[in-house]
């Protein structure tokens, strides 16, 4: 099956990206050449009007559109389409020092100045009402226009606000939780520090020893967030019904939960900077992107996703801006595509003259011309989204799915007794023994339907919401393959811990019984010693964490070697319906878990992009419609790589012609083969 493309009728990847033409109106001739140099790149899109409101709305009610008028048919012009901000990311100062409401409040209570951006109150009618004014004015304006092609709604949503306003929301939403302080008591256990509330004007200071406080003060925080898109999107979705709506999402962001971000807009968007100019081992750092490139595509079940910012070389904002080697640029806006983006645009297009971003890499630099290395750079990736373009609204066919919830997240962060910093470096850690293998992925939530996959690996499931262990029983029942371990089933939706045994409604499941967990100091390992039936031959070690369980209806397939628990099963298998759950009762080094998952992964003969060996370093990666099947391979190493591909002839679409046998990347080399099925 096929996506709709991202822009109505426009059947091209979107190349492009953040564009300010207003720092440069007192230079018309500036727009001339960007025009002329967006042709010269294969760029037909420019992100424009994210931080414009000052020179869209420079006194209140006072609207200027006259210069985006002239963009937006120059863009027209030149075939182009717009992806077309609302201002909100950035508020005027006009309108800071009229209405102080508008601006956030810190949890210390001190209102913050005005200056920066993203920085305003979630919850202000007056900000809702600025914002809503001026997103219809620019919806009236524009609904017709041959340029418009996609709503950037904001900038990079994030932060909180602690303002007298959100407070009276924050207390309204738990109103409409709980109904009754009693309700909400228990599911604080408020009892705890004699921190029951009698009234709801109690609840006032964030109090970070009540666990459920805080797990319900980021749920707020997420839904107003939504409540604001929502807010924002209405005159849109009103005048313009048939363009899509996206917002600049920032992939594993921790504050806010994208998944519910995510059902108010119609495309996922997303920024990303992964650090490959780094010391650490890169394609470590490419499988970490890999795996959110997936979490982004996840949040749309699958729908391809816009790349919606990246540099085409150096960053301002980390300790050392490296630049990105001849070739990463290429190699990065390839990987996006091939975990399903239909874009690939950049921050920025014209480094800015001032402020703090005008050393930030862009395609069009201050020297102002096309001979630069980064602007052939970015000309090449544009001639290749051309010969790509059969990818288009093809996705990532995936049997296998990781388990991974922001809630989740921030309870394990939160939580007082388990080592903190555990989490997604461990679902970063499985996600690599498919990454390494070419087995595509779905990330999804513990509360998706399971029913597609053939393999559900759920590491660390601490939060149990209702629900999500009868989903992982009748997956399991009807053959399905979970994979889970230490820290699940710990406690319900409002971390109010399961009573009778970890892991908790999973208990059954699983066949064991976790009774304590040892936590290690970090030049600690115990040893995991292989039984009969183990799928791994070798000792692998345990660090960090060692869950001390008993196998109940389980069978143990090897056992920790030292310490007061040798001897004590470490992996367990049990049989369930038609299917097994294994349970990893120890966080296992990287290796180890790459024999014993790569193991289960063989004997379950999932798909691989490529039924053949992948080099240290490479990848391969899969988007596909059913019929098509278009499989890209990236060395994320500076050496040639070479491998001996499977039986037959695949089209090698970047280069030409067909090729079969053996193929060779050269340093961050990317093919892209095409196969029919
Ligand atoms: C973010 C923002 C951009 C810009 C870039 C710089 O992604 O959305 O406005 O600041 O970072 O990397
Ligand atoms: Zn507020």
């Amino acid at each position: 099956m096929r996506h709709p493309f991202l822009v109505p009728d426009y059947p091209h990847f979107l190349h492009g990206g953040d564009y300010n033409p207003e720092q440069w109106l007192a230079t018309p001739e500036i727009l001339a050449e960007d025009l002329r140099l967006a042709k010269l790149a294969g760029v037909n899109s420019w992100s424009v009007g994210i931080f414009s409101w000052a020179a869209l709305e420079p006194e209140e009610g006072h609207f200027t559109f006259d210069w985006l008028d002239g963009v937006l048919e120059k863009m027209a012009a030149a075939g182009m389409k717009a992806v077309l901000a609302t201002p909100s990311g950035a508020k005027p100062n006009w309108m800071a020092a009229k209405y102080p409401e508008i601006r956030r409040v810190q949890a210390s209570g001190n209102r913050e100045p005005q200056g920066g951006r993203h920085n305003h109150c979630f919850t202000s009618p007056v900000y809702r009402e600025k914002v809503s004014l001026i997103n219809t004015r620019l919806a009236e304006r524009y609904q017709n226009h041959p340029a418009l092609g996609v709503w950037h709604l904001s900038n990079e949503y994030s932060g909180e606000c602690h303002c007298p306003l959100c407070k009276d929301a924050f207390r309204l939403w738990l109103q409409k939780k709980y109904g009754t302080l009693e309700k909400l008591n228990h599911a604080w256990w408020s009892a705890f520090w004699s921190h029951s509330y009698t009234a709801w004007e109690q609840i006032d200071w964030l109090d970070g020893s009540v666990h459920g406080f805080l797990l319900d003060w980021r749920r707020f925080t997420s839904d107003q967030t939504a409540d604001f898109i929502r807010c924002e999107a209405a005159p849109l979705r009103r005048l313009t019904p048939n363009i899509p709506i996206t917002t600049n999402l920032m992939g594993g962001f921790f504050p806010l939960d994208y998944r519910r971000l995510a059902k108010e807009l119609d495309l996922v968007s997303w920024d990303n900077y992964p650090a490959y100019h780094s010391r650490e081992n890169m394609a470590a750092i490419a499988s970490g992107t890999g795996f959110t490139h997936d979490l982004m595509r996840g949040l749309k079940r699958g729908r391809p996703f816009m790349l919606m910012e990246s540099s085409p070389s150096a960053v301002n904002w980390m300790a050392i801006n490296k630049l990105l080697r001849p070739g990463v640029h290429r190699l990065k806006s390839l990987q996006a595509v091939a975990h399903g983006a239909d874009s690939v645009q950049y921050f920025q297009y014209r480094k800015s003259r001032g402020s703090c971003e005008k050393f930030h890499g862009a395609v069009v630099d201050h020297v102002g011309h096309e001979h630069t290395r980064v602007f052939g750079e970015v000309a090449q990736v544009g001639k290749d989204l051309k010969k790509l373009e059969k990818v288009l609204g093809s996705t990532v066919p995936a049997e296998v799915a990781i388990l991974y919830d922001w809630e989740n997240r921030w309870i394990l962060e939160e939580a007082a007794g388990p080592r903190k910093g555990l989490y997604d470096a461990y679902v970063d850690d499985h996600y690599r023994v498919f990454w390494r293998r070419g087995v595509s992925v779905d990330i999804v939530s513990a509360e998706d339907d399971l029913s597609g996959y053939r393999l559900v690996v759920a590491p660390m499931l601490y939060m149990l919401k209702p629900g999500v262990a009868e989903s992982l029983q009748g997956f399991v029942e009807k053959g399905g393959t979970l994979f889970g371990g230490f820290l699940s089933g710990i406690s319900d939706e409002n971390d109010l811990v399961f009573l009778g045994g970890w892991p908790g409604p999973l208990r059954k499941l699983y066949g064991v019984w976790a009774e304590e967990i040892d936590y290690l100091y970090d030049d600690e390992s115990n040893r995991l010693v292989p039984a009969e039936g183990c799928p791994f031959k070798s000792e692998a070690k345990a660090r960090l964490a060692c869950d001390l369980i008993h196998a109940e209806s389980a069978k143990v397939l090897a056992t920790y070697g030292d310490d007061f628990y040798a001897g004590r099963p470490v992996l367990t298998v049990n049989a369930f319906g038609q299917g097994k759950a294994y349970y990893l009762a120890a966080r296992i080094e990287a290796a180890g878990l790459d024999e014993l998952l790569g193991g289960i992964a063989g004997e379950l003969r999932l798909k691989r992009a490529l039924e053949c060996h992948l080099p240290e370093g490479v990848t391969a990666q899969l988007r596909g419609d059913g019929k098509e099947e278009y499989i890209f391979v990236m060395n994320f190493t500076g050496q040639e790589k070479a491998m001996e591909l499977p039986k037959g002839f695949f089209a090698d679409l970047l280069e030409g012609g067909s090729v079969s046998g053996r193929l060779s990347l050269g340093a961050y080399g990317c093919r892209v083969l095409a196969r029919s099925g």
